[in-house]
């Protein structure tokens, strides 16, 4: 009889700790409801065979995250390194309306282009598609998202050019377009918040915008493009800047005339026009990288600082320079 009661008791706890668990159901079912068509239109990988309708999208969907500041909505989706995946970005994804966080990244078989729902995630504040083969203009209905903070577009098919009205972004603090096949000229007017820019690896043309001078970047990556003219407005004594790479190019400006943001630790100009010489002030920076080799620059290197811990490609190329450590000057 006692044993009877035990089953019995077990049973009835067993019962509802099923139960318990299975309304425990928190995903709603307007996200659930994208989730699977997002699934569907990337032609139901293994890589999100976790997703099944029948459990709860917030607490057993891989790549889903949902809470923090809307609960039981899906706030986080990360589809990643699938090399089986193929498929495009559905227009779903935009029926995700309480969105944060957005990343397809390492897909090599996502094509097509980023539709214009993504516009409607008024909470978005990071989007990465990155190393993809999402191609199309980078789409100029991203600057709706006001709260977009990181766009990294990086490593992906995008042509045309930069749209003008990413600019405007109002709380952009990273861009990076590297690595597409981006034409034409940077726009003007980036906002003074943008602390990380990389457009390296494309093949915009033309000079930069003054206005770049005004930001106060940490980093900016302008290198392997077709850029032209001066580039000297983005160094300066009162800058906080700690990498430079404009190398590749054909920046043309005298580097005699530059102040030196006393953070720079990156700096290369490697494969440009750049004339003038390197003055003593660049003993005072404790630069860890520094190449300034295929340029038209001349005179003697100073001796200090960092500079003579680089070796000879680091100078090589140039017009006249000499000093260590190059050749001794005559
Ligand atoms: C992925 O794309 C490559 C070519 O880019 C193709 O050979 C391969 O079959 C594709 N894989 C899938 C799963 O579609
Ligand atoms: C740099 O900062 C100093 C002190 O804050 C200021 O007096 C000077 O005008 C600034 N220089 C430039 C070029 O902005
Ligand atoms: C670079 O600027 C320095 C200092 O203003 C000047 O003496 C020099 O002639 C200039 N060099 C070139 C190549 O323009
Ligand atoms: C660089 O050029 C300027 C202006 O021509 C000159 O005053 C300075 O001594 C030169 N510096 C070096 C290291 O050659
Ligand atoms: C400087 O850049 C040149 C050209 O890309 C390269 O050959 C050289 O190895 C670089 N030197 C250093 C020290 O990075």
């Amino acid at each position: 009889m006692d044993k009877t009661k035990t089953l019995l008791f077990f049973l009835f706890l067993f019962t509802l700790l099923l139960t318990t668990s299975f309304s425990k159901n928190l995903c709603h079912k307007d996200d659930k409801k994208a989730l699977l068509k997002i699934k569907r239109s990337l032609n139901n990988p293994y890589s999100l065979s976790t997703w099944d309708p029948s459990t709860d999208c917030c607490s057993s969907w891989s790549g889903v995250h949902c809470g923090d500041d809307f609960k039981y909505r899906v706030t986080g989706l990360f589809i990643n390194s699938d090399d089986k995946l193929s498929g495009h970005i559905s227009p779903e994804v935009g029926d995700l309306t309480y969105l944060e966080n957005l990343v397809f990244q390492y897909l090599p078989n996502l094509t097509g282009k980023i539709p214009p729902t993504i516009a409607k995630l008024k909470y978005l504040v990071l989007l990465w598609v990155q190393s993809t083969n999402v191609a199309g203009p980078v789409p100029g209905f991203l600057s709706q998202l006001k709260n977009l903070q990181f766009l990294d577009l990086s490593n992906n098919k995008f042509s045309g050019s930069i749209p003008t009205s990413l600019s405007l972004l109002p709380n952009l603090l990273s861009l990076n377009l590297k690595g597409n096949k981006l034409t034409g000229s940077i726009p003007e007017s980036f906002q003074r918040k943008v602390l990380y820019l990389d457009l390296s690896h494309n093949h915009l043309s033309g000079s930069i915008p003054k206005s770049l001078g005004k930001l106060h970047f940490y980093s900016i990556d302008l290198s392997w493009n077709k850029l032209e003219g001066d580039a000297s407005m983005l160094f300066g004594a009162n800058k906080t800047t700690y990498d430079i790479d404009l190398s590749r190019n054909k920046f043309q400006f005298n580097l005699s005339r530059v102040k030196i943001p006393s953070t720079l630790d990156h700096l290369d100009l490697n494969h440009n026009r750049i004339t003038g010489n390197i003055s003593a002030q660049w003993t005072e920076v404790p630069l860890s990288v520094f190449n300034v080799s295929y340029n038209k620059l001349c005179g003697r290197i100073p001796n200090g600082g960092n500079l003579q811990k680089f070796d000879s490609s680091s100078y090589f190329h140039n017009k006249c320079l000499c000093g260590a450590p190059l050749k001794s000057c005559k």
